[in-house]
Formats: C-alpha cells, structure tokens, sequence
C-alpha cells in the first residue's frame, strides 16, 4: 500500500491527535501552558513504555555484556566541573533589543536581525544550558546544585562500583534510562526539543584500540533497532559530525537522523567518548577508576562508546512515521501504523451493540483478555461499530474483536486486523493463541 510522503504529515494533525485521544498534553495546561513542557496521557504513556521497555529488553536483558543503572538526577556539584559541562556546556545566545526575545544566532538565516519584530539583535553571549537550584534551605553558591543534562555521568561515576559488584569483563556496558534536564534557547517542534526529556543511554566500554570497531558495531545495532520497530528505511540516515562541531568529550559522533516534516534531524548520537570521562573524574575526585586487564596485568583506563537516544524523540519519530491517511469511501481514515509491539492498546474488544444480549459475552471476552495482564486491552460499546473501528485504528490498535449475534451461537469472535482491515472469525477458547502468534516481539 502507497504511504504518504513525510513532507505531507502535518504536525498540527499529529499535535491535534495526541491532545484529543490522550496521548500528549500541554503541561499545566489549565494555566495556559508552561513553554516547552509535555504530559503524556494515558495512551502516551503507554507508547513511551514500550519504547523503553524495548530499548531496555534488547539493550539489557537479551545481552550478556550489559547491566543497567538508576542514579539520582541531583550529583555532585564536582561532576559538572569534572566532565566539563560548568565550562563548555554553553549555547550563544542574542537577545533583541525592542522585544528581548532571545535567539541562538545559528539557528537564525540573519544573525543580526530577530525574526520575530526585525529589531537588532545584541552581540551573542555564552550561556550555560544547566538548570541551576539549590540543595538544602540556603540559596547561596555553596548550596548550588544543577539537574542533570544528560544521564551519562551518573554512569562513569559509579563505574567502579558497578565493576566491583558485577565483576564484568570488558567489553560490557551500563545502560540508564532516565530525566535530563537542559534550558534549551529555543525549544520547539512539539516534544523534539524540550527542557525537561528523557534519555535512554549506554556507556559501552571497551579496550583502547577496539573503540573504533565497537562504535562502528554500535551504529548498526542503533540504526537496525529503529528499523526493526517499523520506521521507514527512506526516513533515517547516518551522519558523521564534522571535527567542529564534535562535543567537548568525543573523538568521532555518529547521528542516526530522522527525516521530520521540518528536515533531517538528531534522533540518537552514538559518540566515542574515549577515556575523557573516566580520566576527568579519576582527575577531580582522586579515585583510581581503572580496570585490571588480566592479559597484560596493567591497569587500564576503558575507552568508552555511547549511544544516546532520547525517548521522546524516539515517541515523535515512531508517531510520525505511522502516521497514515487514506481514502475510505466519502471519508478520509487515519490509521497509525505503528508495529504491534509500540501499539499503546494492542486489542479492543467491540460488541456489536450494546445489546443486553451481547454485552455480557463482551465483557466476559474483554476481562478475560485483561486478566491476563500481558497485553493493554480496551473495551467500547459506544456508536457504531464502523466509527469504532477508526477511533482503535486512529490510535493504531492491531486488533479489534467484535461480538455479534452470531457468537452467541457458535462462540466465535470477529478478529479485525488495523492494516489490511481483513476480517476472521476465531472460536473465543482460541483468541489468546492467536493474538499470542501475532502480538510476539521480534
Ligand atoms: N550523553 C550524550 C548526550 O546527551 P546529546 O546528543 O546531547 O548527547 C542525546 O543527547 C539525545 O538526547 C539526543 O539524540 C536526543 O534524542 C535527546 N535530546 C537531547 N536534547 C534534547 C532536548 N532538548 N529535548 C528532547 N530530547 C533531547
């Protein structure tokens, strides 16, 4: 079947969806909103679970060189002066002198002029992109803590514990899934750039030397998960950050890009860091954080590989590229594609009608289904069973069961599937076998 080209996806159609059906809200937004910042509702946030659940499944528990961690947001204030973030963690920044709306110069066409009044912009100046607050009741410098701005120092500090407690041999890794927080200059395009998000991170070490091969190895396993879970091949590449834009910390960054409705753009890094990290800290906490080769018994410092992805930008990703108009008689059907195992309900289960007669069968199918607690299951009597089928396949339900007169008969079931819309019966004591076939994780 055709798909629409991503050009054509309108993100107010995508922004539009995600308010009404539940899946993204403006923050406080009885408040008017706070810029920048999202809730997921209850349909969103089953969509970010699975993206991490999957992330989690293949990056932790199908490997054996890889263990995972959950550190605090709030670290030690050393950290940031450590891995260089106080220092060069910073983005230009121009202010316009008539509306003080603020700009990075580089993301304007004129970096003199703001795009918002066309009055003159002020010289750019550094700022810092941590958020800054305070540990304890005393607001002074000595009390100065900063949120997080990427999860992977929370690793490199606590490598020799890990290290002690699991014994791992290099190559492993140290996978974390959690908040970062960074005051983005210019947030924007929905949940793309924001000022609170999540990350999901692996800090891979590895012997200096192998560290070439390992990233090479990493940008494939990275670039194939996206893949596997059903974004289009044409809508993501790779590419290689040229030696000025590199982050202070890496010797080579590799981009897997999405290909958004505004462009190409970052969806994952996979940098290698080398043994930047690990020397900062050994350096600024005067902890020997080194790792005892057997084979030439020295003490070596692990060089170190990370891919780095952000989960809503993974969220944004996954909704766009399912994301699917198509012509259905008078009517236009939206559809989300999206692969069963990101589908935040995976089946509803439709009476014909709310006929007392078919209800309790419905409901017996329904609670049975949940009770099984592997799958997200929902229920729905309301309107007709035709404008029920679009609202399960709009939020990208694969199957749909419907009850009719008929099962009160034979006792069987209509199963309905979202893409080709193909209609089965099933006997109802076979329904979990067969979404059991068809719900499997590749
Ligand atoms: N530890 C390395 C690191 O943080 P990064 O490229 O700055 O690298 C990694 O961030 C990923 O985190 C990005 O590819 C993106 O998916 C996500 N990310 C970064 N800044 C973000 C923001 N302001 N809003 C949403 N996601 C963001």
């Amino acid at each position: 079947m055709a798909r629409r080209a991503l050009e054509q996806v309108d993100m107010e159609k995508i922004v539009a969806l995600c308010k009404r059906r539940g899946i993204i809200f403006p923050s406080s937004e009885i408040y008017g909103g706070l810029g920048s910042t999202w809730d997921y509702g209850p349909l969103g946030v089953e969509l970010k679970r699975a993206i991490k659940d999957l992330w989690w499944r293949d990056s932790v528990l199908k490997r054996d060189d890889m263990v995972g961690l959950d550190c605090a947001i709030l670290m030690h204030p050393k950290v940031w002066e450590a891995s260089g973030h106080l220092e060069s963690f910073v983005d230009p920044l121009a202010e316009c002198k008539a509306c003080h709306a603020r700009w990075r110069p580089s993301d304007l066409a004129d970096p003199t002029r703001c795009p918002d009044c066309g009055g003159p912009l002020t010289e750019p100046r550094m700022f810092n992109l941590m958020f800054k607050t305070f540990m304890g009741p005393v607001e002074d410098t000595a009390h100065v803590v900063y949120l997080r701005p990427e999860t992977a120092q929370g690793i490199f500090v606590n490598f020799l514990n890990v290290l002690n407690a699991t014994r791992k041999r290099l190559p492993f890794g140290i996978a974390q899934i959690g908040k970062a927080f960074r005051n983005e200059i210019t947030p924007g395009n929905f949940i793309f750039r924001t000022r609170e998000f999540e990350q999901m991170e692996i800090e891979y070490f590895v012997k200096p030397g192998e560290d070439e091969a390992w990233h090479r190895r990493w940008v494939e396993e990275r670039f194939n998960w996206y893949l596997r879970y059903g974004i289009r091949r044409e809508n993501l590449r790779l590419r290689e950050h040229g030696k000025e834009e590199l982050a202070h910390y890496a010797k080579a960054t590799v981009d897997i890009e999405y290909r958004f409705p505004w462009g190409w753009a970052e969806l994952e890094g996979i940098a290698n860091r080398t043994d930047f990290d690990l020397q900062r800290h050994s350096q600024f906490s005067g902890e020997r954080l080194t790792y005892f080769d057997e084979e030439t018994n020295q003490h070596i410092v692990p060089y170190v590989i990370e891919p780095s992805g952000g989960v809503d930008r993974a969220t944004l990703a996954f909704l766009i590229d399912a994301y699917d108009e198509e012509p259905d008689k008078e009517q236009v059907r939206v559809v989300l594609r999206l692969h069963p195992a990101l589908a935040p309900i995976k089946v509803a289960v439709l009476p014909l009608s709310r006929n007392e007669r078919l209800v309790p069968l419905a409901r017996q199918v329904y609670l049975s289904l949940k009770a099984l607690g592997r799958w997200t299951v929902a229920y729905d009597d309301a309107q007709s069973i035709g404008r029920r089928y679009r609202r399960f396949d709009e939020i990208g339900t694969p199957y749909c069961i419907t009850i009719d007169f008929q099962s009160l008969e034979d006792q069987q079931v209509t199963i309905r599937d979202r893409d080709s819309m193909n209609q089965v019966r099933v006997p109802i004591a076979e329904v979990e076998k067969h979404l059991e076939e068809r719900l499997r994780l590749p």
